[in-house]
């Protein structure tokens, strides 16, 4: 890959829980040679606490406080994809901050295929707002999360429609999305 003059220097990947955010970001990052970061392992590594224990000892108001200041902060770093977490946009003005300062790509999938990634991940019982749900209740959690979040995720400059495509195939449409504008 070159025209690498051309990118943005800092590319947001943002979309529903098991939407592929970090596989592809670690991906990305490692084709462009740039810094991978995972908003949530950052705001663990800030405050030295799991996301899960954030949620459980100071409930979610103050995670998202965190989760507002971080952003910030990773606001400020050059040549880097930052995956957030599903929530990320949701909140406060996140979604005009990232748009202010870089790319901000949707990875966009139907609540069908959501639940089935989520049910498969090893990650289901790490991610506190929908551990311990069973199948139809991940179903009804997912379909009207989704409904409420989409408004914000489609202020998102791309939009890439993930069903069906592989990895590659996605970094390859961001590619040509962020080199394009
Ligand atoms: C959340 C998604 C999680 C994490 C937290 C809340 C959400 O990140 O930030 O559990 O509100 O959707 P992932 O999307 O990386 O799982």
């Amino acid at each position: 890959m070159n025209n690498l003059h051309n990118f943005n220097i800092r590319i947001y990947l943002l979309g529903f829980m098991g939407s592929g955010k970090s596989s592809i970001g670690k991906r990305l990052a490692h084709k462009l040679n740039f810094s991978y970061i995972d908003l949530d392992q950052y705001i663990e590594n800030k405050y030295f606490k799991s996301i899960s224990q954030i949620f459980e000892t100071e409930g979610e108001a103050n995670f998202r406080n965190y989760e507002k200041a971080c952003l910030h902060e990773v606001s400020l770093i050059e040549n880097a994809i930052i995956s957030c977490g599903g929530g990320t946009p949701c909140f406060f003005n996140n979604i005009d901050l990232m748009n202010e300062t870089g790319n901000t790509i949707y990875l966009k999938l139907s609540p069908l295929m959501i639940v089935n990634r989520l049910k498969n991940s090893k990650k289901l019982n790490t991610r506190p707002l929908i551990k311990n749900k069973s199948k139809d209740e991940l179903v009804e959690y997912v379909t009207n999360t989704l409904i409420y979040r989409e408004k914000f995720y489609l202020k998102a400059k791309n939009i890439v429609e993930a069903k069906h495509k592989t990895i590659t195939e996605i970094i390859a449409l961001i590619y040509s999305k962020n080199n394009s504008i």
